[in-house]
């Protein structure tokens, strides 16, 4: 079976939390979220590699915060800076990844109660033949189509919808050729850039625990949910 590495992506500034500091960085009842990512990647028995794509002029402290995880020695860790956006920085992460990597799962810090199951489905799901695999979850809300002059465009039907989650998995061939084929497209996701050269995108279950923590409210959510979380 070919080994598993995980692209963490850390780099981002925080804009819409407000706190000055880089969300990764960002305590989340007393540990920073990156700390708290890494250390459920750390408890995957599958996962031999992580690559955390850090802010550039924040290494020193991203390093510490890889520190306060509890990383086995069997776990290498490197650290390399990231772009300004998302997509640079998981290429960033990408270009790290040494030859044997066989499947990588690109996960962002920012969902950092994802838990070690939602990894291993992925994970699964990958070895079981897709060559690309997306958590996600019913949409709740219903999603309107709307134009810059706030006008509904139309209403897709909600039963067909998913809000989707990381990590994501991927045959590591065909996400290096999405990337290069997609350099510097906006898109939020991996997957995006798979789906664009038409190969097939595989959903699998998410778990509300992988919640993307984005501002300060989901920060007190997160803060509950752990609490809460069976230990
Ligand atoms: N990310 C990154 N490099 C960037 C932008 C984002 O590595 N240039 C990462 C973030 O660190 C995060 C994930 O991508 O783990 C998802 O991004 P998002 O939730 O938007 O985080 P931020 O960009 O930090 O937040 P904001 O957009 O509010 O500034
Ligand atoms: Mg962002």
């Amino acid at each position: 079976m070919g080994s598993v590495a995980v692209v963490l992506v850390a780099a981002g500034s925080g804009t819409r939390m407000g706190t000055g500091l880089p969300k990764a960085l960002v305590l989340l009842a007393g540990q920073p979220l990156l700390t708290r990512a890494l250390a459920t990647v750390a408890r995957c028995p599958d996962v031999s590699l992580v690559v955390i794509v850090a802010p550039p002029s924040r290494l020193d402290e991203a390093g510490a915060a890889v520190s306060g995880a509890q990383v086995p020695a069997g776990l290498e860790v490197l650290v390399v800076p990231g772009g300004t956006s998302r997509g640079d920085s998981v290429a960033a992460g990408l270009a790290a990844l040494p030859r044997q990597a066989s499947i990588v799962l690109v996960h962002d810090a920012a969902r950092a109660l994802a838990p070690v199951s939602l990894f291993a489905s992925v994970i699964e799901a990958v070895r079981a033949g897709h060559s690309a695999v997306i958590p996600g979850l019913p949409v709740v809300d219903t999603i309107k189509e709307v134009d810059a002059a706030g006008h509904v465009v139309s209403t897709p039907d909600r039963s067909s919808l998913r809000a989707i989650q990381t990590p994501q998995g991927f045959d590591r061939e065909v996400l290096r050729r999405a990337h290069e084929s997609s350099a510097g497209a906006l898109v939020t996701d991996d997957a995006a850039l798979v789906e664009r050269m038409g190969i097939g995108v595989h959903v699998i279950a998410g778990d509300p625990l992988a919640l993307k923590i984005t501002t300060r409210e989901d920060l007190v959510l997160a803060e509950t949910m752990l609490e809460r979380r069976p230990a």
